[in-house]
């Protein structure tokens, strides 16, 4: 790690006063955060991750009350969403607040909202007394860092100070829920499994995937979270039949794979608990890198729980 990382809140929200970039840890992934009133600030977000269009950026707030100063009106679902889940992983699209730059929702009307759950982050929002804009803190496409280490690596000269958090426990992004319009539809499976939410308000369309050529549905590029290794995903059985297994690596879930070399299997969780595969699969497609294998093979997972965000993230990387 780099010397600029370490626990000091203080020096974070000093940091982040003056309008410049900490890395923060949420319980999801790590975020590259920036004073969201502030588009100077904000700008330097998309150069660091060299982003080549604008995409909207969540805002990071503490509490309810914190946001309650910058929209007056929120609908009753949100309230319903936010005492069974917040603070958690769960993104809400709501109208957007004239306090906040352009540049953070990237000319849309509406905004991301999240409440990251996570006693370092939350105490850094409540000192800054502002809330946040944060996306992932990797690289544009790459996949997303789940320890500090993984941002040192990617941003490590374009942070000024790295808050370590130690591990990202859920390891897998936020479910954004649009709120926006007159029925809620889920922009993005993630960290609160959709029959958690569908619990609450019902059934919840999923929004229709875009191509990677039209960023226009924020959260929908299709190919996203690419490791450097190329990556094929569906039926490993019928994979396997094409492939030379020697230089190939798996990800699968519960079982081992026959015929792959031990060192480059990463079996997600042995038990066959889809919360506990979910937060270690970008660390294990991040591990492949430094190995010398020529392609990734991945199994399709249960859909369901957080399956369905496993699946997800695992097709656009086959994409990628
Ligand atoms: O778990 C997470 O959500 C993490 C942590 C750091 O909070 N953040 C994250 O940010 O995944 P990012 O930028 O990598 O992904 C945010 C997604 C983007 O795909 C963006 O398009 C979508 O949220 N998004 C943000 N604001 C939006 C808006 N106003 N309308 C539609 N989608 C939006
Ligand atoms: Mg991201």
């Amino acid at each position: 790690l780099n010397k600029f990382s370490g626990k000091n809140i203080a020096k974070a929200a000093q940091i982040l006063k003056k309008g410049g970039l900490v890395a923060i840890p949420t319980e999801t992934v790590y975020g590259l955060a920036a004073d969201a009133r502030n588009s100077r600030a904000v700008a330097k977000i998309y150069a660091a991750k060299q982003r080549p269009s604008f995409n909207p950026l969540i805002i990071h707030f503490a509490v309810k009350e914190q946001l309650s100063k910058y929209i007056y009106e929120l609908p009753p679902l949100f309230y319903e969403l936010y005492e069974a889940f917040c603070p958690g992983p769960l993104t809400f699209i709501l109208p957007k607040s004239a306090a906040f730059p352009d540049l953070v929702t990237a000319g849309n009307n509406t905004m991301g909202v999240r409440f990251p759950n996570h006693s370092l982050t939350r105490k850094l929002i409540e000192i800054c007394q502002f809330p946040l804009a944060a996306p992932s803190a990797n690289l544009f496409g790459k996949v997303s860092p789940t320890q500090a280490s993984h941002v040192s690596e990617q941003l490590g000269s374009e942070i000024n100070y790295l808050l370590d958090g130690g591990p990202c426990k859920v390891g897998i992004e936020s479910t954004i829920i649009d709120l926006s319009a007159d029925k809620p539809i889920i922009l993005r499976l993630g960290g609160i499994p959709l029959e958690a939410i569908e619990n609450i308000v019902g059934p919840a369309p999923l929004a229709v995937k875009t191509s990677s050529s039209n960023p226009q549905a924020p959260g929908m590029l299709s190919g996203h979270y690419a490791p450097e290794i190329k990556l094929l995903y569906g039926n490993l059985i019928e994979n396997l039949k094409l492939i030379n297994p020697v230089k190939t690596g798996s990800v699968s879930f519960c079982k081992k794979i026959s015929g792959i070399p031990e060192v480059n299997q990463r079996v997600l969780s042995p038990k066959g608990n889809l919360t506990e595969a979910a937060s270690n699969l970008f660390k294990s497609l991040r591990s492949f890198d430094p190995q010398k294998i020529e392609l990734i093979v991945a199994e399709k997972f249960p859909e369901e729980g957080l399956g369905r965000a496993i699946n997800d993230r695992l097709k656009r990387a086959a994409l990628g």
